[in-house]
């Protein structure tokens, strides 16, 4: 049974890792939006804003559904509490999107933003774990969710420094063994 269960656990790490490095690149971002000034920041909420577009877009169409059918039934309130804040991420993205930085709402927006991403972030970090020990079809997952996310960003996708392949299989193989040889997260 331990088996089993790691298994699943290894299979499922490359969703969980490729949304914790989003998660990584967003703290980043808005350290940096928190540091800089105020003519400087908008390209910064412009990267933001088209790291958050993909990540949220994944986890609406695709991730979250396949995790609610999944979990266990103690777990969906939490998953309701995630996918709403979610909801909410998704919404200022589009608001901030079509906002003038000129515009006195927009540094509120920002820090409304920035607050409501480290909720979500702290959010699903309880959401991981939980979602890694279901026994869904995480190849297939894998699959579609890499499809997508490439013709979203129209580049191929890259994961600590390896090339991600469509065919989920090579993608795991090659993200384990980087992460063979790397401690922590
Ligand atoms: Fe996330």
């Amino acid at each position: 049974m331990a088996n089993q269960a790691q298994t699943i656990e290894a299979r499922a790490t490359f969703i969980t890792l490729m949304l914790r490095e989003d998660h990584r690149n967003l703290r980043q971002l808005f350290e940096q939006f928190d540091n800089t000034t105020m003519t400087k920041k908008p390209e910064i909420v412009r990267e933001a804003l088209a790291v958050l577009e993909v990540h949220t877009r994944l986890k609406e169409e695709l991730i979250y559904p396949a995790w609610r059918e999944h979990v266990h039934e103690q777990s969906l309130d939490l998953m309701d509490e995630v996918r709403e804040t979610l909801h909410i991420v998704h919404a200022l993205v589009n608001a901030l999107k079509n906002m003038d930085p000129e515009d006195k709402r927009y540094e509120s927006m920002c820090t409304a933003l920035r607050d409501q991403v480290t909720h979500h972030i702290n959010e699903e970090g309880k959401m991981f774990p939980l979602a890694e020990q279901t026994d869904l079809d995480w190849e297939r997952l894998t699959t579609h969710v890499v499809q997508r996310r490439q013709s979203l960003e129209q580049k191929p996708l890259w994961l600590l420094g390896v090339p991600v392949i469509v065919n989920a299989r090579e993608t795991v193989r090659a993200t384990r063994a980087v992460l063979s040889g790397r401690s922590g997260g």
